[in-house]
């Protein structure tokens, strides 16, 4: 199906069963990878046990020892690892085959192992999410029902709902895709070990972009004053001209369009708290970084990476990589395309009327570590 047609049918609106979406997909990582990376303290990651009796689930935040991976059960238990993206390249690239939707609106990926009956309960979630079988098989249920928090089991580690009813179900093999709208109750059980990607989406909400605003370096606090008070009938009133002080005061906080549009590059390409920075690449002076352009070398993005660019009102471009700003002439928009674009960067100094700067830019990320040449 052509990305036009699921933007326009199903994008945020029903789930959609894709067969045979990644047939390659098995090859991107074992049991062995998320093991490693669930030890690792820069990656987050979750063990969910399913148990039976009174304390029904069990939700562990690793990192985990190696001893502890060793002692889990036969079955019914998920490891959840977040940002998968974040820290493999392989997987990084395999978020690109997803750019028919906006970089910024990409989450992370997410991959879950599970052993045999493995599952995380049945929930809904609020975003968008692309469930790709990776390997193994998951049996995947769910509900034309909207349910809300209210239908979530109170008490437990795990958000589960106690009354979910399933209307459709799938077994889902490697490769196969499962797309899913946010508030769709779903339910996925592991058959056999099975590895699940999670290709998740954010979406933020107002009191998360305020919240997060104002605790970022560029909120420069301004105070109420009033050197032009009167004497008032009643010290209990708040004049109209007060009250519309106040709501001032909020409004010209927030009113800088071109402020704010420079704190949401930021704000939406920072990486996640616990990632590391990518690490730059050896240095190189500019006629050898030149050399090696002209000698076909494509440059790519270093992982972690997160991208955006946009055209400004007075039509320069802004790029920003991993939070980091990069003022860019017009003319450098298919460049800034590129560079936060899926693959190699596509810029040689043979094409571009204006290679000196543009190799300028490029040489600044690269000594950033914000791309790199192939090893
Ligand atoms: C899983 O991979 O087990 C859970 C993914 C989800 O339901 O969002
Ligand atoms: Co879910």
């Amino acid at each position: 199906m052509g990305a036009r047609r699921f933007l326009r049918d199903y994008w945020q609106k029903r789930p959609l069963l894709i067969r045979a979406a990644f047939p390659g997909i098995q090859s991107l990582l074992n049991r062995a990878d998320l093991f490693a990376l669930a030890r690792n303290a820069d990656v987050e990651s979750r063990l969910v046990l399913e148990n039976s009796g009174n304390h029904a689930w069990q939700v562990h935040h690793g990192p985990f020892s190696a001893a502890r991976l060793q002692r889990l059960p036969a079955t019914h238990w998920s490891l959840l690892v977040q940002g998968v993206n974040f820290h493999l390249p392989g997987a990084a690239h395999l978020l690109e085959q997803f750019s028919f939707i906006p970089n910024w609106r990409v989450d992370d990926l997410m991959v879950s192992y599970a052993s045999d009956h493995g599952s995380v309960g049945a929930h809904l979630d609020s975003y968008d999410v692309f469930l790709l079988q990776a390997s193994g098989q998951r049996r995947w249920r769910i509900s034309k029902r909207k349910y809300n928090e209210h239908d979530l089991v109170p008490d437990l580690d795990q958000r589960i709902l106690g009354n979910f009813t399933s209307h459709q179900e799938w077994l889902l093999q490697p490769g196969d895709m499962l797309y899913l709208p946010p508030g769709v109750a779903h339910h996925g059980i592991a058959v056999g070990d099975s590895i699940t990607c999670s290709i998740g989406f954010r979406a933020p909400s107002n009191t998360e972009l305020l919240g997060a605003w104002l605790d970022s370096e560029t909120s420069e606090e301004i105070r109420f004053a009033d050197p032009d008070l009167l004497l008032q009938r009643h010290a209990g009133e708040v004049t109209a001209h007060q009250l519309r002080q106040l709501r001032r005061l909020i409004r010209n906080t927030l009113s800088d369009d071109a402020n704010l549009d420079r704190w949401f590059g930021r704000h939406l390409t920072q990486l996640p708290a616990l990632v590391p920075p990518p690490v730059a690449g050896p240095v190189l002076n500019p006629a050898k970084f030149l050399a090696r352009l002209k000698r076909g070398d494509l440059l790519s993005r270093t992982t972690p990476s997160r991208s955006v660019f946009f055209r400004a009102g007075d039509r320069s471009i802004h790029l920003f990589i991993n939070g980091l700003e990069f003022k860019l002439p017009a003319r450098c928009a298919t460049l800034a395309a590129s560079i936060t674009g899926p693959g190699t960067i596509q810029w040689s100094p043979h094409k571009s009327p204006s290679s000196r700067s543009d190799a300028t830019l490029l040489l600044t990320l690269y000594h950033a570590g914000l791309v790199r040449f192939p090893d």
